[in-house]
């Protein structure tokens, strides 16, 4: 089995994504029983590799989508660039901006995630429709509001609305929630799951958290990498 390339360039090659078109990859990691976190985060399930992989996916992409819950239980801030960044950015900002899908908008505005973020990768927030109107007034003063949906985030329309703003190649950070939603609205192209050699117990939650798809979703391996013991599998789904 190939070994998790080391560096940048190695990781770019084997994670390439589709030259034109939109292109939505999720990056999860699992324990071997299936837990999605341990003790509300993700930290002690990951390894080198998995955040080599994590930060040079991140240098790919032209936004990250996160859901609000993973924003407050991790502590999200603006992406921060990374050494030799600058091969993955290209002609574009040095880093991507995040896009955060709340309904509640119970965020904290005062948060570096929206004070620190640069101007050229400003924080955006995917909404609803039926969002507080006054939590959406003040979020506005903060980051650039999106709303996609009525009660809940319409995927497929969040994700044309990124593409507008010259972001295609969109990197899903998850929680589970919010990736069982981009499954069930059927957007997501690719999955790249980090398989930690470790057993949880416990009730955390899969990886992909929503409720039962009419079929299951299919997808083909399209890479296989070690690491640690840790594998780091891609999956594409097989045609759009
Ligand atoms: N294993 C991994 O790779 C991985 C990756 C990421 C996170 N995690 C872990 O996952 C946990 C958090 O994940 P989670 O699944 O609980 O939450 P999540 O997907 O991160 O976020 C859920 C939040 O998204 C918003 N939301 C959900 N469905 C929505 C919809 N249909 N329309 C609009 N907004 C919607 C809501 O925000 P509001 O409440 O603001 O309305 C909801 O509270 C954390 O423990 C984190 O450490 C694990």
């Amino acid at each position: 089995m190939r070994s998790l390339p080391a560096d940048l360039v190695g990781l770019q090659e084997a994670y390439a994504q589709p030259a034109e078109g939109i292109w939505l990859r999720a990056n999860m990691i699992s324990s071997l029983d299936g837990a999605a976190w341990y003790g509300d985060r993700t930290e002690a399930l990951g390894s080198p590799g998995d955040r080599r992989l994590f930060a040079a996916l991140r240098g790919m992409a032209d936004a990250v989508i996160v859901g609000a819950e993973t924003v407050r239980v991790e502590g999200y801030g603006p992406v921060e660039s990374g050494p030799g960044w600058e091969v993955l950015r290209g002609d574009r900002p040095s880093t991507p901006p995040l896009a955060v899908v709340s309904r509640r908008l119970a965020l904290d505005l005062d948060a570096p995630l929206f004070t620190r973020a640069p101007a050229d990768a400003r924080t955006l927030l995917l909404t609803t429709e039926t969002a507080p109107a006054d939590l959406r007034r003040a979020a506005e003063r903060v980051a650039d509001v999106i709303v996609a949906g009525r009660d809940g985030i319409d995927f497929p329309r969040a994700v044309e609305e990124l593409a507008a703003r010259g972001h295609r190649r969109l990197l899903c950070e998850g929680g589970p929630m919010i990736l069982a939603r981009a499954v069930a609205d059927g957007v997501l192209d690719e999955l790249c799951l980090t398989l930690s050699p470790t057993l949880i117990a416990g009730d955390p939650s899969r990886i992909v958290n929503g409720p039962p798809l009419p079929e299951p979703g299919r997808l083909r391996l399209a890479g296989l990498y070690e690491e640690d013991d840790f594998l780091f599998l891609r999956y594409t789904r097989p045609t759009r």
